[in-house]
């Protein structure tokens, strides 16, 4: 089975309409976080990337009168629900293997715990890296969701990352440099 590369997911029409409704450069940050992060909570840097990349893919426009109403999206706000569903889609579609796709799904499930009646949540490494990569990249009052980046330097942003990760990873390359 060939990997499913970030490149492969950038392309996918349902990324193109989800990741830029919740802001592309935010994905494209948070992809590059996840793999800096990943070494340090010993985790699988791949899923990583790409469940940071996805983290985002469920939010809905909570609109009243044509203005974002804040308070609707804290009340009613299930992104992390719908994004875990639409990720593990994608990913099933585009062909990754489905052990892999389950744990990227899960990962993006639980990168928050704002749905959840008691903030409680019990997460593994990966989910923790995609946790930490969002809020790495987080900006007061939710700007990180507006900051805007060409298809184009996102497309070339991915492709260096999706080299990175074909090549050997960062722990490898220090367990090799010692
Ligand atoms: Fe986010």
């Amino acid at each position: 089975m060939s990997r499913v590369t970030l490149l492969d997911l950038f392309s996918h029409s349902d990324v193109q309409k989800y990741v830029k409704r919740s802001g592309l450069a935010h994905a494209v940050a948070c992809a590059y976080h996840a793999y800096r992060l990943a070494p340090e909570y010993k985790t699988d840097v791949e899923l990583a990337v790409k469940a940071a990349f996805l983290h985002d893919i469920g939010h809905y426009t909570w609109y009243r009168d044509g203005e974002w109403d804040y308070e609707l999206y804290r009340r009613n706000d299930i992104h992390a629900i719908k994004g875990a569903e639409r990720a593990h889609r994608i990913l099933i579609e585009l062909g990754e293997d489905p052990a892999d796709a389950k744990r990227i799904s899960l990962a993006v499930l639980l990168h928050t715990d704002s749905f959840l009646p008691e903030q409680s949540i019990r997460r593994e490494p990966l989910q923790e890296v995609v946790a930490a990569a969002d809020e790495a990249d987080e900006e007061p009052g939710g700007l990180h969701h507006y900051r805007s980046i060409s298809d184009y330097e996102a497309a070339y942003r991915l492709r260096q990352l999706d080299t990175l990760l074909a090549g050997p990873s960062l722990t490898e390359q220090t367990t090799a440099a010692n």
